[in-house]
């Protein structure tokens, strides 16, 4: 005994003097890498300084391209995928320019770059850090091998208005979720270093509050103040950048009246002075020049100075700061010092990627473009990201003894449209749709019969309704597969009107008709109204466009080989017209009962004030078709015994949650159980609730897991009344649930 003691203790002394080696060997590094940094920003001229800061994308002048690289008057380069074309520009960089500096290679690696994984909205459905890590991770993997060492993500923007087409590129709603995930991201992007082949640069975007577009309209004005700022839209940037962001992108919109790429105080204030972040900022694609447009700046020499002066680094596409930063200079508008920072984050980022060393890519090297393991992570973040809206009469799983199946709709053979929005490197010819997986899977085991219905999602054209609804009347099912083409989705792709498209609904009526067990799933890249879809399936599979692998993930969980865990990450509305809805919404002095009259229900000639004054819209009511953090399973689970630490505690101190969680049911399952917080009463008006812990659990069959949260109280802190991040004392309450809107008494605890 005595000996393992020994032992034990003798590994511990060296796992921290190693980590301590590790520590200092990284300081080292650092130091190393400033002192390059300074030697040599002291040999450059002002044109080189201004080159590395000036980013461009190919205009078709190859050679102009080569002379910016020899001249050193470019420093990055994005969409440059050719092995060849990304070593000859280095080689020239590095042999042929004056001082050697290589370029950064950048690309929209949003969601994988030829494996393509679900879009970021279906990865958030997965509630699952190490699944997304990973599948960040394969992207990398990817990308590098082609010389890319610079992703423009995370998208990290905070969306609770699907209407925007970008709701479809981010991770949700939810403060905590997206800081959980997009740190996830920017993990697996960058890997254990950034000196690593396969690291590439992260870049939290866009920096911030683009997702409250306003009208859900993109590239559209913001009106965020500070606070709300700082307690929703800067948590998952703050979280991003204190797991070690290399870069961070600004934003499109103008908030409050000054664009985001001009805007000092998130620019400087926070993310340099506040959160110590010492990488690059680059602009959006040409969202610099677009300050002149936005009104806020009279031509691109104004646009420079204000870029500038308030912390970006490096312009995206439009040239300005090299044109027009000498005269800025002379004029004492900006001073060298500013460029001479902006150079060193520049400079500090390549060192750190180890460009100086070795900025090439192995051409001989196997390309890991959709090999076996890339394609079975793809299937499973697929698995996972896959929401069971409605089962009734447990029509899912669907056995396989069945002797007909009639798979109808546009998105059961889409090959394109399944990949989603921001595919730039994913071919559809890997894609493995629901139809074909059916087929490989068994189709020699039962009649599948296939009839799309509609060509593609936004076609009226109901010519071939009739033969779906012969096909429905010979099956044993029905799988409806609808959405929305890619298209209508992602950048500046915003609906007013989220229902689904073309005569989608109507296929849904005349299959409903049949009578059959009618499933259906939908892919599209943001939440729809499908109220009356809902009621009219059995079932209904919501899948955000789930990529390369989406069809044998659907195909195992529609036939229980796998049981769906995914949850909303997004809260679902009834109409348009609720947006924007979200779970974590202020009570209002008049909160909803939820019991209110709804139009219909109203008698006539009804009293001015007999229908309650309570916060809700008549012909909608007040809860949305389906709250954030929800879905089912084929299986049930059941908390109990659910127990607090402690019920008064101290701001430094950790309230443990425990509670038993139960499959109830018969088949192994995943559960993502929630934990949910609310501050009662604060020196301002504080949400209803707030997610501040998530957990998968995976059961069998009447399995019992006592499961726990650990939650610093300190993470109850806010930015208060004072513009102050404090915890204030007082009751909160507490709930451990399957969604957001479980209700159920909540559990008290007092801060003192
Ligand atoms: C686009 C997007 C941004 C992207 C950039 C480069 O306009 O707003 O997310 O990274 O340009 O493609």
């Amino acid at each position: 005994m005595k000996g393992i003691k020994q032992i034990a203790i003798g590994i511990a002394f060296l796992l921290v003097f190693l980590t301590a080696c590790k520590e200092q060997k990284s300081t080292q590094t650092e130091k190393n890498i400033e002192q390059k940094v300074e030697q040599l920003l002291q040999q450059m001229t002002l044109e080189e300084k201004l080159g590395q800061m000036n980013q461009i994308s190919p205009f078709g002048d190859d050679e102009a391209i080569k002379e910016g690289v020899k001249n050193g008057t470019i420093g990055s380069i994005l969409n440059i995928i050719e092995p060849n074309q990304v070593n000859e520009l280095q080689r020239i960089a590095l042999e042929e320019s004056r001082l050697g500096i290589p370029i950064l290679i950048a690309r929209d690696v949003i969601h994988g770059f030829k494996t393509i994984f679900p879009i970021p909205l279906g990865q958030a459905a997965t509630f699952n850090p190490i699944t997304v890590e990973y599948g960040a991770r394969i992207a990398a993997i990817e990308a590098s091998s082609v010389g890319i060492q610079w992703t423009f993500a995370p998208m990290i923007d905070i969306s609770r208005d699907p209407r925007w087409g970008r709701i479809a590129e981010s991770l949700g709603e939810d403060p905590y979720l997206a800081s959980t995930l997009g740190s996830a991201m920017v993990r697996g992007f960058q890997g254990d270093s950034l000196h690593l082949p396969t690291a590439i640069a992260a870049c939290p975007k866009h920096f911030v509050g683009y997702g409250a577009s306003e009208g859900g309209k993109d590239y559209n004005s913001t009106f965020i103040p500070e606070r709300q700022l700082r307690n929703v839209y800067l948590p998952p940037f703050e979280a991003a950048a204190q797991a070690g962001a290399a870069t961070f992108m600004t934003s499109f919109n103008d908030n409050d009246g000054i664009p985001a790429t001009a805007n000092s105080f998130v620019l400087k204030d926070i993310l340099r002075d506040e959160w110590n972040f010492d990488g690059i900022v680059v602009t959006d694609w040409a969202s610099a020049a677009e300050m002149i447009t936005h009104g806020f700046v009279a031509d691109d020499k104004e646009a420079t100075e204000k870029s500038v002066n308030a912390g970006v680094d490096m312009e995206m596409v439009s040239g300005m700061f090299i044109r027009r930063i000498p005269e800025l200079i002379k004029e004492g508008k900006v001073k060298e010092q500013t460029i001479n920072q902006a150079v060193r984050n520049i400079l500090r980022i390549k060192f750190r990627l180890g460009l100086f060393d070795n900025p090439y890519v192995d051409e001989q090297a196997p390309s890991p473009f959709y090999n076996a393991h890339h394609l079975e992570a793809a299937k499973q973040m697929a698995v996972e990201s896959m929401i069971l809206l409605k089962n009734e009469k447990e029509t899912l799983p669907l056995s396989t003894d069945i002797k007909t199946l009639a798979v109808v709709g546009p998105m059961a053979d889409a090959p394109h449209d399944q990949l989603g929005t921001w595919i730039f490197d994913g071919d559809k010819q890997y894609t493995q749709t629901p139809l074909a997986a059916l087929k490989k899977e068994f189709g020699d085991q039962f009649n599948i019969l296939y009839e799309p219905g509609l060509e593609f999602s936004r076609d009226r054209n109901t010519k071939h309704f009739p033969q779906a609804v012969n096909i429905a009347q010979k099956a044993d099912a029905v799988v409806l597969f609808l959405g929305e083409e890619a298209i209508l989705t992602g950048e500046a792709h915003s609906l007013a009107d989220i229902n689904l498209v073309g005569a989608q609904s109507e296929l849904v009526k005349v299959l409903a008709q049949t009578g059959k067990p009618l499933i259906t799933v939908i892919m599209a890249g943001r939440p729809l109204a499908i109220e009356q879809e809902v009621k009219l399936s059995d079932a209904v599979l919501y899948s955000f466009h789930p990529g390369t692998m989406g069809g044998p993930a659907l195909v195992d969980l529609l036939f229980g080989k796998e049981v769906p865990s995914g949850k909303t990450p997004v809260t679902f509305p009834k109409t348009s017209g609720q947006i924007p809805i979200y779970y974590a919404h202020n009570n209002t002095g008049r909160p909803a009962t939820g019991n209110e009259l709804l139009l219909d229900q109203i008698p006539l000639e009804a009293g001015q004030t007999s229908l309650g004054n309570t916060s809700f819209h008549l012909d909608a009511g007040f809860h949305p078709l389906f709250p954030f953090g929800y879905g089912l399973s084929y299986t049930t689970f059941e908390y109990s015994n659910i127990q607090l630490s402690a019920n008064q505690l101290k701001e430094h101190e950790v309230l443990t949650i425990s509670f038993d969680l139960e499959n109830t049911g018969k088949l192994r399952g995943t559960e993502i159980a929630q934990l949910y917080v609310r501050d009662v009463v604060g020196s301002i008006t504080r949400p209803i609730k707030e997610l501040k812990r998530y957990k998968r659990v995976t059961l069998d069959p009447k399995e019992k897991q006592k499961v726990t949260f650990e939650l610093p109280i300190k993470e109850l802190a806010f930015w208060n009344i004072d513009l102050k991040r404090v915890v204030e004392p007082g009751e909160f309450h507490l709930w451990v649930a399957p969604h957001s809107a479980a209700t159920g008494e909540p559990l008290v605890f007092e801060v003192i």
